[in-house]
């Protein structure tokens, strides 16, 4: 009898197979039981008719609790109001492992809770479905590259170089010698464009956060293009291209997922299609302290206050109600209750953001970096990532080129997500003479020494080059529309968790 997996049930309608998984669910009535089982590939209810199995069988149910390792044996039917359109009509069932009884129950949790439990949250659905869109986006990132001759590298992850300034690194003690855990394999990156002209590094970075905040982790994913004779408008190209490209694998491959994590496909669609806006860093500041910029704030926060009392209103009633309900409704009520709290929470963070924002909006000067916030109000006018090039030189790295048209500037560039998820990629052209490079190493305080071999680039022909790096969890956050960073990585490192 052959072994199936739930995701290809339907292949087998009207066969017997042997299923092997996990009991996330059960319910029953006296004779029959209902079991939701999973195998890592999807869920599948399993019908479970005490007359139609061994006594054995019939125990395995009765001991099966939550988790519980288990295989069952049985006909698969069609069933349209199954998810994946089929159930399973057991024959056998046998434990493999009994369960000692679950922490995560289908209760609501909170989010230490469930961090600390991270091993094992893993196997909830709305994780899962959060781990596959990530398996995609991942192979929609290789497949762009893959499709367009470039050549996957793996940059060290022990390095002498600081890449993205002093204040984040991860310091250790390499016989004897600093070295630091990397924070961007860019360097060495343009060290392989240089023998490959098109590279790309897929690969782990590290930054010592020291504050906690949704989009920041300590450990994160970064994929790294760097391309011989690209400028600034060609990088722009690649990482829109790429953009889009994920959007559509997203879209096509993971219906499923999205409809699990709730999230609006109607969001993202737009991002299927360039061009995507431009604008320069002084365009953008012009737009962030905007009347029209105000105005919409403001609309926004009126908005929200209303929607809160119309909550608050909805939230009064049910609990003026709740005295004289019936157990049924009781049940509803308070199941009502934990959507309207989580919505009345985000409202009220909305609530308590908007002035800042607005604040923060209207007295933004010329030649500072943008906030996340800023960031977010930005991409408030548009619905499709932004890309803003063109900063002020002093709020960059070393490595960028100047612009020939305004030395102030530098050719860097950012592409914002839309929807608040802001910066999910930063690049730009890099500096290709050897003596504004060594300037620039100095007056960032870094040591000539540890960056001999990169200048070398420059001493052996040294051609225009640009690159850029996407934060992956950044991606997949924006994908599955969630809240914060922590969920978009299967182990999540951030200041103060570093268990599991
Ligand atoms: O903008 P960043 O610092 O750029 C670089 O590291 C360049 N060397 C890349 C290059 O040109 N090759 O980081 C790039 C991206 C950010 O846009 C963001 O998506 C992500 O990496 N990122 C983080 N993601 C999660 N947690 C953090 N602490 C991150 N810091 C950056
Ligand atoms: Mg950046």
């Amino acid at each position: 009898m052959a072994t199936a997996r739930i995701a290809s049930l339907a292949d087998h309608v009207g066969q017997t197979v042997t299923l092997q998984g996990w009991l996330y669910n059960q319910r029953g009535s006296k004779a029959l039981a209902f079991l939701e089982v999973r195998d890592g590939s999807g869920i599948v209810q399993v019908v479970v008719s005490e007359e139609e199995v061994s006594p054995e069988a019939w125990q395995a149910v009765q001991d099966a609790t939550q988790e519980s390792g288990i295989e069952i044996t049985g006909e698969v039917v069609e069933d349209a109001r199954q998810t994946g359109g089929v159930e399973v009509r057991a024959s056998g069932v046998t434990l493999v492992s009994q369960a000692e009884p679950y922490p995560i129950t289908p209760k609501e949790h909170g989010v230490e809770f469930l961090m600390d439990r991270r091993h094992l949250w893993l196997r909830s659905k709305r994780q899962w479905a959060i781990a596959r869109v990530r398996n995609r986006v991942i192979m929609a990132i290789h497949g762009y590259f893959q499709e367009d001759g470039f050549i996957q590298m793996d940059a060290p992850i022990l390095t002498g170089n600081a890449v993205e300034g002093t204040s984040t690194l991860f310091e250790l003690d390499y016989f004897e010698e600093p070295a630091y855990l990397t924070q961007s394999g860019q360097l060495h990156g343009e060290a392989m464009a240089m023998a490959h002209g098109k590279v790309y590094t897929f690969g782990p970075t590290f930054r010592a956060e020291k504050s906690k905040t949704r989009r920041h982790l300590t450990e994160f994913w970064m994929i790294e293009p760097e391309m011989a004779f690209h400028d600034l408008a060609m990088n722009m190209e690649v990482a829109e291209g790429l953009l889009r490209h994920i959007t559509q694998e997203v879209i096509d491959t993971c219906a499923e997922e999205l409809e699990i994590l709730e999230r609006d496909v109607k969001a993202l669609r737009p991002s299927l299609d360039g061009p995507y806006p431009r604008l320069s860093y002084s365009e953008a500041v012009d737009l962030l302290t905007s009347d029209e910029t105000q105005t919409m704030l403001q609309a926004e926060l009126d908005a929200r206050t209303e929607e809160k009392s119309a909550l608050d209103a909805e939230r009064d009633a049910d609990q003026a109600a709740y005295g004289q309900a019936k157990k049924g409704e009781k049940r509803r009520i308070d199941s009502r209750r934990i959507e309207i709290d989580k919505r009345l929470a985000q409202v009220e963070e909305d609530l308590r953001n908007l002035p800042k924002w607005m604040e923060s909006a209207r007295s933004f000067e010329w030649g500072a970096d943008f906030g996340g916030s800023d960031e977010t109000v930005i991409t408030k006018h548009f619905r499709t990532p932004i890309i803003v090039h063109r900063y002020p030189a002093v709020v960059k790295a070393f490595y960028m080129k100047r612009d020939p048209e305004d030395n102030r500037l530098a050719l860097g560039m950012d592409v914002l997500a839309p929807e608040g998820y802001g910066e999910i990629i930063g690049g730009g052209e890099r500096a290709t003479d050897l003596q504004f490079l060594r300037d620039q190493i100095a007056l960032h305080g870094l040591p000539e020494s540890a960056f001999d071999w990169y200048l070398d680039l420059r001493r052996y022909g040294s051609v225009p080059h640009a690159g850029f790096g996407l934060g992956l969890e950044r991606t997949v956050s924006w994908m599955c529309g969630l809240h914060h960073l922590r969920e978009a990585i299967p182990f999540p490192r951030l200041i103060g968790r570093l268990h599991p």
